[in-house]
């Protein structure tokens, strides 16, 4: 039997630039699809898939994040009065126990492996997930779980990947694929950010991990990377050259890269749309609102 994993990490502490001036006071994991804050889709798809720790990489100015898991006494008995009992569901669900959340401070932000390096101490000698919030995606069974159940029979780490078109391919870390077996792919190299001409192929990581211990020990020793940040990618490049398994994961589902204005702006669509109680009205905006656009053209 392999260990479970029931530790996560959220690297919070980036500085959300493409979101300004919204993230100036406002961390960009609380802003929302709908309702529902970027940071609540994350834990609900970690809590699914069996964690039971959670990990929170945070920075200054992070501190609304620490307030939205805290219990709201005052909001709870005002809605028990008002019998709103859906709401007092709701307000459950985003209120973690005491214990079963820590934060740890990145101080300044060098870069995502960074920030998953800050949380050694509490990871010791585990493998442990890791969740860009950033990421949303939207599944019948979470790609946490997924990835989780996939791993039972590969150990070693495993990254979610996606093809993405050859032109992007500077945008993602992207993956060397040694031998494709379909949903799995054994990787024999990663690279971030490389150029269409220079990439290993078009399958890219995108925001979820499972990683061994050897990762973190890994980053201890890298030298700046691409974006003169330190890197994850190459931390899991290096494990491939220790000869650790490296498997990237084709999941099910569609990903919103909600750290861009344009893929945030498509979730809100998309989760809204899933709404029965706003998808006709919203529906029927778009259409107009296209035709219109389209007319003046
Ligand atoms: P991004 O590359 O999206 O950076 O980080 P960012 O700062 O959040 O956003 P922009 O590009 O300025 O708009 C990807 C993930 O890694 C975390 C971020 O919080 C985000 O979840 N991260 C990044 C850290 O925790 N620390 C870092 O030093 C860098």
């Amino acid at each position: 039997m392999r260990k479970r994993i029931t530790k996560a990490i959220f690297p919070v502490a980036g500085l959300g630039t493409r979101f300004l001036p919204a993230t100036k006071s406002i961390p960009k994991e609380i802003l929302s699809l709908v309702d529902r804050p970027l940071i609540q889709y994350a834990i609900d798809e970690a809590r699914e898939a069996g964690i039971k720790e959670f990990i929170f990489v945070t920075s200054r100015g992070k501190g609304a994040l620490e307030d939205y898991f805290d219990s709201a006494p005052q909001l709870e008995q005002l809605l028990r009065k008002k019998n709103k009992k859906d709401l007092l569901e709701t307000l459950k669900r985003s209120t973690m126990d005491s214990g079963e959340i820590v934060y740890i401070r990145q101080r300044e932000a060098l870069g995502l492996g960074h920030a998953v390096w800050c949380a050694r101490r509490l990871i010791a000698n585990e493998p442990f997930a890791v969740i860009l919030p950033d990421d949303v995606i939207a599944a019948e069974k979470p790609c946490l779980k997924q990835m989780v159940e996939a791993y039972e029979n590969t150990g070693g780490c495993m990254v979610a990947a996606m093809e993405v078109p050859p032109s992007k391919t500077s945008a993602y870390g992207i993956l060397d694929v040694k031998e494709d077996m379909g949903s799995l792919v054994k990787v024999g190299g990663m690279v971030e950010k490389p150029n269409q001409e220079d990439a290993p192929s078009n399958l890219a990581a995108i925001g979820r991990y499972i990683l061994t211990p050897n990762v973190l020990k890994n980053v201890g020793t890298l030298k700046k990377g691409a974006g003169g940040e330190i890197q994850l990618t190459d931390a899991i490049a290096m494990e491939i050259e220790n000869g650790g398994g490296v498997f990237g994961f084709r999941f099910d589902g569609q990903r919103y890269d909600c750290g861009s204005k344009a893929g945030f702006l498509q979730a809100t669509i998309a989760f809204a749309l899933s709404r029965p109680e706003l998808r006709d009205e919203l529906m029927d905006f778009m259409v107009e609102t296209v035709a219109s656009r389209r007319a003046a053209q």
